[in-house]
């Protein structure tokens, strides 16, 4: 990365600290870099769109299909729509944000050199997979933001204070941490090789929620109720939820009946759901079982009861 010169000030996105909006807009040299884009898709979309609100360069945009890499490009000041090689030849660093199965492919198809650094966002695919930049003496990394990327513009709005797990050697490491503190989003490292198990965990936290929710409203219209009225009903219980985790932990935030130890209650939704769909009540015995555990971890209940609890969902 020689032609990026000296780096921005980020080490508040170190140790899960927020940069502040001096921090971001402080640093003249990171506005220098000259950032580039193959794939024009979600990701590539919303990310280039924070880097240019973060006062950053994004100068070329390249994807599979030009009128994708034109759109992206008409929406940034400076920024223009090229050949993916004529990106990579352009800039200093660029993020590639095509789906997975094509990192390599398309990584493997272009000419590289050393000073420039290429990086995709994916979570589960090994920095390695852009091996062929690599050997040609490039610099090669990961970062990938743990969020949810639909619509771009909702994804800008959700990205601070997010979190992106970088994997790089130095400098792009330092070059990648500033970035994210730019974005004001916090890092995460991880070691080599765990990428799989990682992106595995994340699903838990995203879209298995959607699957939770499906659940839910497939229960409420067995009574005729719709799914934007199961929504209605849940949405504000799910926030509430969330925001006791986040005061007291997974254990210590977990509400419900098997907190309480109330074993005549989760006996009741075992007989209401066997009645109604084994999937359902497949679904209910797993995480309800998950449960009893965290509730013995807090310490509301007691080995006994726990032993109750979980005769009930076998
Ligand atoms: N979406 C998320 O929530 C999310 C979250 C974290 C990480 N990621 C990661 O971000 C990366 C991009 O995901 P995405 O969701 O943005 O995918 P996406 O919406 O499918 O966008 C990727 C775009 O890349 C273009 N493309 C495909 N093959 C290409 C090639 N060989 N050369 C150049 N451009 C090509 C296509 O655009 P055109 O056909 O329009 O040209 C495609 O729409 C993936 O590695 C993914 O794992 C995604």
């Amino acid at each position: 990365m020689s032609t990026a010169g000296p780096l921005p000030r980020c080490e508040s996105s170190l140790g899960g600290q927020h940069s502040t909006r001096s921090d971001k807009r402080g640093g003249n040299s990171s506005t220098g870099l000259r950032i580039g884009f193959i794939g024009a898709g979600r990701l590539g979309t919303a990310l280039a769109w924070s880097f240019e609100a973060a006062g950053l360069r994004v100068t070329a945009v390249a994807s599979s299909n030009p009128v994708s890499a034109r759109e992206l490009a008409g929406r940034i000041k400076g920024c223009q729509a090229m050949t993916a090689q004529a990106v990579v030849d352009g800039c200093d660093l660029i993020f590639l944000t095509t789906p997975d199965s094509a990192i390599t492919p398309a990584c493997a198809s272009l000419r590289w050199r050393p000073g420039v650094s290429v990086v995709h966002c994916s979570g589960v695919t090994e920095v390695d997979a852009l091996y062929a930049a690599r050997d040609q003496g490039a610099a090669i990394g990961g970062f990938h933001p743990m969020q949810t990327f639909g619509d771009p513009a909702a994804a800008v709005a959700s990205l601070p204070g997010s979190t992106i797990t970088i994997e790089a050697d130095e400098p792009l490491n330092a070059i990648l941490v500033a970035l994210a503190g730019q974005l004001d989003c916090r890092v995460n490292r991880l070691p080599p090789g765990m990428r799989a198990r990682y992106h595995a965990s994340a699903g838990f936290t995203s879209q298995f929620i959607n699957a939770l929710f499906a659940e839910a409203a497939r229960v409420w219209e067995s009574w005729g109720a719709t799914e934007a009225q199961a929504l209605q009903a849940m949405l504000p219980m799910a926030r509430g939820t969330l925001a006791s985790i986040e005061s007291a932990g997974i254990a210590g935030g977990m509400p419900g009946p098997v907190s309480r130890g109330d074993v005549g209650s989760v006996e009741k939704h075992v007989a209401a759901l066997s009645a109604l769909s084994e999937h359902t009540l497949n679904v209910y015995r797993t995480l309800c079982t998950s449960t009893v555990a965290l509730a013995v971890e807090r310490g509301s209940i007691d080995q006994a009861t726990a032993h109750r609890l979980r005769e009930v969902l076998k």
